[in-house]
């Protein structure tokens, strides 16, 4: 795990593999990758030779495989980025661990809170790092919004709304396909869930839903919300509306409210801030790549043989929303409690 820069000094290097030539991968995490200062892009794979070849030739990758199988066994790789459909995530998650890769694997981490704890104990087996790769999180915009909260600037926060959609026209898409883990709660509510959960720092305790569910079977629209005791995440997440992208906190004494929240891109963003005390302000933040900040943080954390910064059992967390939304939204909007997860598991990896 080292390499050389331009003037000879050797610094601590990932060597990076990709399973699969996903759109995602190759539009922005190979990328921030290939300009990450701790990484290096070594190979991918695809169930295609041919398109491996290609998406190596894109990036200048030094090797390309025809199955994921084979980039798991080349022993020069040091971690993988997995941007599979959603139903993939278990199965390649605990085979590159089994293999000795670290894994930095796309949200969500898996289709269940049983799924994610069965990663995290491969995890802790292999002793590598395993990490979910929602990239927002690592946006300095999101650490601003975190610290206003817990300031007490907006008094004690009542109320979190979040939107997040867009419109999936192509019906072979992989969010179209419920056998592959798709839907848009599963695409993009789970932005909503996550973002309300690091805001707040707590977990859900209840949750309603009401969804659109599409001749395929996967929700195409819906509407949650999340209760948080005295405070309440309300949210709506979609494949099917103009675009959406959208996060508000709203308490006693001021709320703020952060546009283009989840994917702003690299240019400048702002939290717009309404509070009693100091009226309307807008606090501006510097551009940055949130998918470079990401694989960086991952890389830091392999190579100080460290925790990641969200670990496989803060997903689980986030599951165990999920699944009690999917629940409500099967029996028409029923509030349903929130499973806690159980309370005899070992200390996350
Ligand atoms: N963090 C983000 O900003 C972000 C954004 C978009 C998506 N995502 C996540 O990234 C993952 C991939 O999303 P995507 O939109 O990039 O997907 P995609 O373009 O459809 O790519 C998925 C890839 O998986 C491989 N694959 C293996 N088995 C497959 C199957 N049965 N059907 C379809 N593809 C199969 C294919 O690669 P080969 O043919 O090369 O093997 C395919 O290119 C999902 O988990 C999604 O939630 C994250």
């Amino acid at each position: 795990m080292s390499g050389r820069t331009a003037n000879g000094v050797r610094v601590a290097q990932v060597r990076w593999g990709v399973l699969s030539t996903a759109n995602i991968g190759a539009k922005a995490v190979a990328p921030a990758i290939a300009r990450s200062a701790n990484g290096r892009l070594l190979a991918v794979a695809s169930r295609s030779g041919d398109k491996a070849a290609r998406y190596a030739e894109t990036f200048g990758m030094e090797r390309h495989y025809g199955s994921y199988q084979a980039l798991l066994a080349d022993q020069d790789i040091d971690a993988v980025y997995i941007p599979l459909p959603n139903s993939l995530h278990l199965e390649w998650t605990i085979k590159a661990l089994e293999s000795g890769k670290h894994v930095l694997c796309e949200k969500p981490l898996a289709l269940s809170v049983a799924e994610c704890l069965r990663m995290e104990e491969a995890a802790r087996l292999s002793g590598r790092v395993l990490m979910e790769a929602f990239m927002y999180r690592f946006h300095p915009r999101i650490a601003l919004a975190r610290e206003l909260v817990a300031s007490g600037r907006l008094g004690t926060v009542r109320l979190i709304r979040a939107a997040f959609g867009f419109t999936v026209a192509d019906p072979t898409n992989i969010r179209l396909q419920p056998e592959l883990g798709g839907g848009s709660l599963m695409d993009v509510g789970c932005y909503c869930v996550d973002v309300a959960r690091l805001l707040l720092a707590a977990e859900p305790d209840e949750a309603s839903a009401r969804a659109v569910w599409s001749g395929s079977g996967v929700d195409v629209h819906l509407i949650g919300r999340l209760g948080f005791g005295n405070a309440c995440l309300s949210f709506d997440c979609s494949l099917d509306t103009v675009r959406q992208e959208y996060v508000e906190v709203v308490g006693t004494e001021g709320r703020l409210r952060l546009d283009k929240a989840l994917l702003p891109g690299t240019a400048a963003t702002a939290i717009d801030l309404v509070t009693r005390a100091e009226g309307e302000t807008r606090s501006e933040v510097q551009g940055v790549d949130e998918y470079q900040l990401m694989v960086e943080r991952f890389a830091d954390a392999v190579l100080a043989g460290s925790a990641p910064d969200y670990t496989a059992r803060h997903a689980a967390a986030g599951m165990a929303a999920l699944e009690a939304l999917y629940a409500s939204a099967h029996s028409r909007g029923e509030t349903v409690p929130v499973t806690p997860l159980p309370t005899n598991l070992p200390p996350p990896p």
